[in-house]
């Protein structure tokens, strides 16, 4: 059980929507459980990387009123549109097209001025960086977050990890699998915090999320590709029953 009070994102409580435009577990909890930790205050600039349909970014931006850039560079899985395209639509959905901004660009090659922004958030996108572009890739994406930030910005990351022990053996032929495996993707959260680090940040709070299994479990009810295959992502989930995977945040500072 969590002690972290969700206030904002209690009154959306469709997850079936809320999975189906977002990607990876938290959905709008998540992102007012970073939005919170990262004080968020309106008029403020913020980064969303990996922002994929922007309903986070939407959220962050209705919510919270801050200005959010979202930056992502695939296409949807299904019929191959941006989904800087996808955040667009949905920012006139949710009433906020004034305050988003959508931008076909990756970290760690954004070409925005340095010292840009007043916070960057980016939720189970980096460690898919890790995999594609390997550690020195994930370590320049950090860098690039640095850079972009204002002196003094705070970054707030939340991605899917493994907690601090050894994979279940029984578990560990349904996290070796595909392409993006989870045992390539996700790390501990200390390997994360010591990289935050070595990109220049200061650590001011991380953890594994109190409600992370529950962000799991919501997700292999109501994710769409889940919810299509069940002998994928749920019956990992339902194997590993809380012994490996986890999510971990972190949020750091850029020092003045
Ligand atoms: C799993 S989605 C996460 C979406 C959302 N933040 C959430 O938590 O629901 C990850 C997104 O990261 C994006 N991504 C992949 N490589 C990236 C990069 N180098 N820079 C920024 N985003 C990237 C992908 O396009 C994808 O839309």
């Amino acid at each position: 059980m969590t002690n972290f009070q969700y206030k904002k994102s209690t009154k959306y409580t469709d997850y079936d929507t809320i999975y189906e435009q977002c990607s990876g577990p938290g959905g709008l909890q998540l992102a007012e459980f970073m939005a919170e930790k990262m004080g968020l205050l309106p008029g403020k600039k913020l980064l969303d990387v990996g922002s994929n349909r922007g309903w986070q970014t939407c959220f962050m931006a209705k919510e919270y009123g801050v200005f959010a850039v979202g930056i992502d560079p695939w296409d949807d899985r299904m019929e191959g549109n941006p989904m800087v395209e996808h955040m667009r639509k949905n920012s006139r959905l949710w009433g906020v097209e004034d305050l988003i901004l959508g931008i076909k660009v990756g970290v760690p090659d954004t070409n925005f001025a340095s010292e840009s922004f007043d916070y960057v958030y980016s939720t189970t996108a980096l460690e898919m960086v890790r995999v594609s572009q390997g550690i020195e890739g994930y370590l320049e994406a950090l860098k690039e977050i640095y850079r972009v930030l204002k002196p003094g910005g705070i970054f707030g990351l939340g991605e899917p990890m493994h907690l601090d022990v050894p994979v279940p053996s029984d578990l560990e032929p349904y996290i070796s699998q595909d392409e993006y495996s989870w045992k390539e993707c996700f790390r501990s959260l200390s390997e994360t915090t010591k990289l935050i680090r070595e990109a220049g940040f200061e650590i001011i709070e991380d953890g594994y999320a109190p409600d992370a299994w529950q962000w799991w479990t919501d997700f292999a009810k109501h994710d769409p590709f889940c919810k299509q295959d069940s002998d994928d992502d749920p019956k990992t989930l339902e194997v590993d029953g809380g012994r490996w995977t986890s999510f971990g945040y972190v949020i750091a500072r850029k020092g003045e």
